[in-house]
C-alpha cells in the first residue's frame, strides 16, 4: 500500500497534487512519501514480532536522501552502509552509531576507520584479507572491531543476475569450507572481536525458498562455530525481499509470511537478528514524476517522448525491469505505445507495447515504485542536471535535493589554462 492516489481526478502524493509539485520544482522529479515508508516499517516491524530486540539497518545505498534517512531515524531504523560516504550521510541523518552494519567486499583501511572512531555495531567481513586489514587499523586506532562474516550460502537467488549475490561464483563472502578456518584466524588477529554471522543472497527477490536454504545454511554454521568456540551471538539476515512492481506478476511473498519463516527457521538459534532491507522500505514511497515532451509516431505503436531519462531511473535498461506509468490526470482512455526518454541509445527505453493511460504532449505522469535504487544510481549522462528530490508529509513538502544546474555542474569541472598548449 502507499499513498499515491487520485483524488478529484488528479494523482496526489499523501495530501499534495503532484501537478503543484511539477509547477514548482519542474520536472522530471522524485517524490517521496514519508507516511508509506514510516507505514512499511511498522509493517516489517510487526513481521518480526516475535523476535527479540531485531536490528533493522536500512539498507541505505537504495535511498541515501538525508531527508528520507532522518524520516527512517526516527522510526528507530539503523543502517546497512556499504562505504565512507553511505556511513557519513547516515551519522548526519542521525542514525545511531550502534545501529550501524557496514558490509561490502572493499572496504578501505581509511573507511574503516571512519567507521571505527564513529562507533559501529558491526563490520560484516568479506574475506580474510579484509580481516587482516581491519585488525591493523583496529590496533592503530585502539579500537576493538565488532565483527562477523558474511558467508556465501551459494544458493541460487532466482533473480535478476545482476543482484544475485548469493552463489559460490558471485564476489561476495566467504565460501563455508572456508569458515571454521577465517574465523579462527580472525578470533587470534587482534583488535577483532569476532561476534555474529551475516548473509545476503541478492535483491528482489520473490520466492522464500532461497532464503529459507541460505538461512538454513547459516544456522548451521552458527553451531558449528559455537562448537569450534566462537561467541556468536549475532546474526545478520541482510535484506532481499523483493517487492510488487508489476501488477500482472504474481505478489512477492509477504513481510509477514518472510517474518513467520525468519521465526521458524531461527527459533533455536539464540542470537540477536540483524535484517537490511531496502527496497521494502522506501520502494513503493517513491515516484518519479516526468512530463510527455511529444509523442511520436512509430511503425507498430508511438513513441511517448519524457523528460526523464535512463540517466534519472537506470533500472529498466540496466534489468530490464518493470515500472508502471500512469497519467497524472487519467482521461479514463488508453494506449498501446513504447515510453522512451530523451537520452541518445536505444537502451533509453522504460517500457515496450505498453499498454497504459492515454497521454499526450505536456501531460504529467508517474513512474511508479522508484523509492528505492532511483535518484540513487541516477548520473548526469548525456549532461542532464541529476533530477531533484522532494519529499511529501501529509500536506507538508520539500525539496530535499535540489535540481542540480549545468551551472554548478560546469563550475565542478574547471578547464585548466594550459589546454590547447
Ligand atoms: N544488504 C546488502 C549487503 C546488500 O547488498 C543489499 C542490496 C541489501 C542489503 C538491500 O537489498 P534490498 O532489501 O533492497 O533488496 N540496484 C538494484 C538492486 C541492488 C541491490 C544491491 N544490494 C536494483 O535496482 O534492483
Amino acid at each position: 500500500m502507499d499513498h499515491f492516489e487520485l483524488r478529484g481526478g488528479i494523482l496526489h502524493c499523501e495530501d499534495v497534487a503532484l501537478p503543484a509539485i511539477a509547477a514548482a520544482v519542474g520536472t522530471p522529479v522524485y517524490v517521496y512519501s514519508a507516511s508509506t515508508m514510516k507505514r512499511h516499517v511498522r509493517v516489517f516491524r510487526d513481521a518480526l514480532g516475535g523476535l527479540t530486540d531485531p536490528l533493522i539497518a536500512f539498507a541505505v545505498k537504495a535511498n541515501p536522501n538525508p531527508a528520507v534517512l532522518a524520516t527512517l531515524a526516527t522510526q528507530g531504523l539503523g543502517a546497512d552502509v556499504v562505504s565512507g560516504g553511505e556511513y557519513q550521510i547516515a551519522r548526519a541523518a542521525g542514525i545511531a552509531p550502534d545501529r550501524i552494519v557496514f558490509s561490502g567486499v572493499g572496504k578501505t583501511a581509511t573507511e574503516m576507520e571512519q567507521a571505527l572512531r564513529g562507533g559501529l555495531f558491526q563490520f560484516n567481513l568479506e574475506s580474510l584479507d579484509e580481516a587482516e586489514m581491519l585488525s591493523t587499523v583496529a590496533v592503530r586506532t585502539g579500537i576493538e572491531a565488532p565483527i562477523a562474516f558474511r558467508i556465501n550460502p551459494d544458493v541460487l537467488a532466482g533473480t535478476h543476475a545482476k543482484i544475485s549475490t548469493g552463489s559460490a561464483h558471485n564476489k561476495f563472502g566467504i565460501a563455508y569450507s572456508e569458515l571454521a578456518a577465517a574465523y579462527k584466524r580472525a578470533r587470534d588477529l587482534p583488535g577483532l572481536k569476532v561476534q555474529g554471522v551475516a548473509v545476503h543472497i541478492g535483491s528482489q527477490l520473490t520466492s522464500l525458498d532461497p532464503l529459507e536454504a541460505a538461512f538454513t545454511r547459516i544456522g548451521e554454521a552458527i553451531f558449528e562455530l559455537r562448537a569450534g568456540g566462537h561467541d556468536i551471538h549475532v546474526a545478520d539476515l541482510g535484506g532481499g525481499l523483493g517487492i510488487p512492481y508489476d501488477p500482472a506478476e504474481p505478489e512477492p511473498p509477504s513481510p509477514a509470511d518472510y517474518g513467520r519463516m525468519v521465526q521458524r527457521v531461527t527459533e533455536k538459534w539464540d542470537v540477536r537478528l540483524v535484517f537490511e532491507p531496502g527496497r521494502l522500505i522506501v520502494g513503493n514511497a517513491g515516484i518519479l514524476l516526468t512530463q510527455v515532451i511529444r509523442v511520436k509516431p512509430g511503425p507498430d505503436h508511438p513513441f511517448v517522448i519524457v523528460d526523464a531519462a535512463m540517466n534519472d531511473l537506470m533500472r529498466p535498461s540496466l534489468y530490464d525491469a518493470w515500472h508502471a506509468f500512469e497519467p497524472v490526470r487519467p482521461d479514463g482512455e488508453d494506449m498501446i505505445a513504447d515510453i522512451v526518454g530523451p537520452v541518445c541509445e536505444s537502451g533509453d527505453t522504460f517500457a515496450v507495447d505498453r499498454r497504459m493511460g492515454r497521454v499526450g504532449a505536456g501531460d504529467l505522469a508517474i513512474f511508479r515504485t522508484c523509492g528505492a535504487y532511483g535518484a540513487t544510481m541516477s548520473n548526469t549522462y548525456n549532461s542532464r542536471p541529476l533530477a531533484p528530490e522532494v519529499l511529501v508529509n501529509g500536506s507538508q513538502w520539500a525539496v530535499v535535493r535540489p535540481r542540480i544546474a549545468v551551472e554548478t555542474m560546469l563550475a565542478g569541472m574547471p578547464i585548466p589554462d594550459w589546454v590547447g598548449n
